[in-house]
């Protein structure tokens, strides 16, 4: 099963985590990253999982490069029944819109007709955790639990 990882992002930190998903899980899976900016809303493939590695920025809005994605999926509407996504939200519970950005893009995704699997996993940055710790940590479970 190829593994997709897309990340939007506003200074850089859910690329980070991207990336450091990918060096943990690449000697046992076929996985890469992807910005969210670059990828074509109409193409995804639906024998990949998704992992949706997302920031919040602004009051709760979504990050910069999660934004032509999120407008691209509204705009053509692509039916995405059979796709599966789990989603990781990066964020600071210093705000009340915490995580906020994640949760749009997953809701997004579950209108086209989109599954989620496993838990949100979150990272908020008043924790003093690594964000890539807490991703890796995340993905591995998510992996351990799917079913097969
Ligand atoms: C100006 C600004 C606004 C932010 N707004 C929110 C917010 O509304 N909710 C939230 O949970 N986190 C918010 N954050 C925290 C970021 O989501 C967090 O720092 C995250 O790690 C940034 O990831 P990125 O570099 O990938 O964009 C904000 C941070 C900044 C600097």
């Amino acid at each position: 099963m190829k593994i997709q990882v897309l990340f939007g992002t506003e200074t850089g930190n859910a690329e980070m985590v991207a990336e450091d998903i990918v060096d943990a899980l690449a000697a046992e899976h076929d996985i890469e990253a992807h910005d969210m900016s670059k990828v074509a809303a109409d193409s995804l493939d639906r024998e990949a999982l998704y992992l949706v590695v997302c920031s919040t920025y602004g009051d709760g809005e979504l990050p910069n490069s999660a934004q032509p994605f999120y407008n691209a999926l509204g705009e053509l509407s692509p039916d995405l029944n059979g796709l599966r996504f789990a989603t990781f939200g990066l964020g600071d519970s210093f705000y009340g819109t915490y995580n906020n950005g994640s949760q749009i893009i997953a809701e997004r995704l579950l209108e086209l007709g989109a599954h989620s699997v496993g838990e949100r996993g979150l990272h908020d940055a008043s924790s003093g955790l690594l964000p890539g710790d807490v991703a890796v940590e995340w993905a591995r479970q998510l992996l351990e639990d799917l079913p097969a």
